[in-house]
């Protein structure tokens, strides 16, 4: 039996920005628009006119005030409303084996390790573009990496329940070292046109490194303990898939193809889940709050998070002790936590411990105990 670590995490962020008003005059202009074109259905009252939206509404909402995107131009465009990602050919690597091309490499470089070292990828994310060969494979091959790499998608538990595949592999010796990958590209299945949550997504990559402790040559976290946890719930649901392409009548354009939140319900169910979930770990690892340094929560809301760390602590988080970047990221979906963790982690002392929490769809909830060696 062998200790995991984390060693490194790479993050790739996107050139390009978004900042709140910037999509608030877009989302008005379409919502305008809109209201001009259905004047005579929205007068007769056959047809719902669309407000307008707000940056004070939105950073008050969600504590997010910008989100990178892959695509800027489209998202901004009150005729289109979307990403306009050109379709590469098959020869080409995919949008986000390249996006986890880079934060792999950047990972890789801070744990001292190339490719050689690495013997699987998993990449673990809320959407993959396409159904098959896995990118996980395909981020193998451009890596040069020898072994084996799969995919899977627990939505925005993504990456620490691909953190605790990966760390059970180490453990049992099947694998020396393994990328965990989170290429998220939110914009994506973003209702960009729906003013209840156009403001939420940002896109990003994020990989995290966990090898055999005795492997590591530079700082790194031991992985101390994982824990995963699911419960059935549809308040978060994106019915996108193979089998649905269209609707029976044709019409192509359904709403329920993308991501679909109720976010009251959300906010009020899975705040008690989580909060009890980080509470059985720490308790049945023999910690108590106190003994945690910091907590790199899942990014989807400021007010959300403040509640969790408030629960968890028993007392709201000091400065510096659960740090946001939501407010820089918006929602990225499985790599929230991540960039939180690798942006935030370097002054950790030996000894300190820290938990990484995710949690989102499903609903699923996945906590990652840390230890600075
Ligand atoms: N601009 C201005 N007003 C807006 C708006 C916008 N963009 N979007 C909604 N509003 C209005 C609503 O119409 C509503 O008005 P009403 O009170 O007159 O009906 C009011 O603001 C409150 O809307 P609501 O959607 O209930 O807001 P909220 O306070 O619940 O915040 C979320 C919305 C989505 C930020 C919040 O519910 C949340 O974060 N939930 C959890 C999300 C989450 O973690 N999801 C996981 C995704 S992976």
């Amino acid at each position: 039996m062998y200790t995991a670590a984390i060693t490194g995490t790479g993050v790739f962020t996107p050139e390009n920005v978004i900042t709140n008003d910037e999509l608030v005059v877009a989302f008005n202009a379409y919502a305008d628009k809109f209201n001009a074109e259905h004047a005579q259905e929205i007068e007769a009252g056959t047809i719902k006119a669309k407000s307008h939206s707000s940056s004070e509404f939105i950073e008050k909402a969600s504590g997010i005030q910008n989100r990178y995107v892959m695509d800027k131009s489209g998202i901004l465009n009150p005729d289109i409303m979307y990403p306009q990602l050109r379709q590469r050919s098959d020869e080409e690597p995919a949008i986000m084996a390249e996006m986890a091309v880079d934060a792999c490499n950047k990972a890789l470089a801070q744990a001292g390790k190339t490719a050689a070292d690495v013997d699987a990828v998993i990449c673990a994310a809320s959407n993959m573009e396409r159904a098959y060969p896995a990118i996980a494979v395909e981020i193998q091959d451009l890596l040069g990496i020898q072994g084996f790499g799969f995919d899977m998608n627990v939505a925005c538990s993504s990456a620490t329940f691909g953190i605790q595949a990966a760390a059970d592999m180490i453990r049992s010796g099947s694998a020396k070292a393994i990328l965990v990958v989170n290429p998220e590209i939110c914009s994506g299945h973003l209702e960009w046109r729906d003013r209840d949550c156009h403001f939420i997504f940002g896109d990003v990559a994020t990989a995290t490194l966990v090898e055999r402790e005795e492997n590591a040559q530079s700082p790194y976290f031991k992985i101390r303990s994982t824990r995963c946890a699911t419960q059935f719930s549809n308040n978060i649901r994106n019915n996108n898939g193979y089998l649905r392409r269209s609707r029976p009548d044709g019409v192509k354009d359904r709403r329920d193809m993308q991501f679909m939140q109720n976010g009251r319900k959300v906010f009020k169910e899975v705040l008690p889940m989580v909060s009890a979930h980080m509470a059985n770990h720490l308790e049945d690892e023999g910690l108590e709050s106190q003994d945690l340094k910091r907590l790199w929560l899942h990014q989807a809301n400021k007010a959300m998070n403040d509640f969790i760390g408030k629960k968890v602590l028993g007392r709201a988080p000091i400065d510096g002790e659960q740090p946001n970047i939501l407010q820089d990221y918006a929602n990225t979906s499985s790599a929230g936590s991540i960039i939180a963790f690798s942006q935030n982690s370097d002054d950790l002392e030996a000894g300190d411990i820290g938990i990484i929490c995710s949690f989102g769809a499903g609903y699923s909830v996945g906590s990652v105990i840390v230890e600075r060696a």
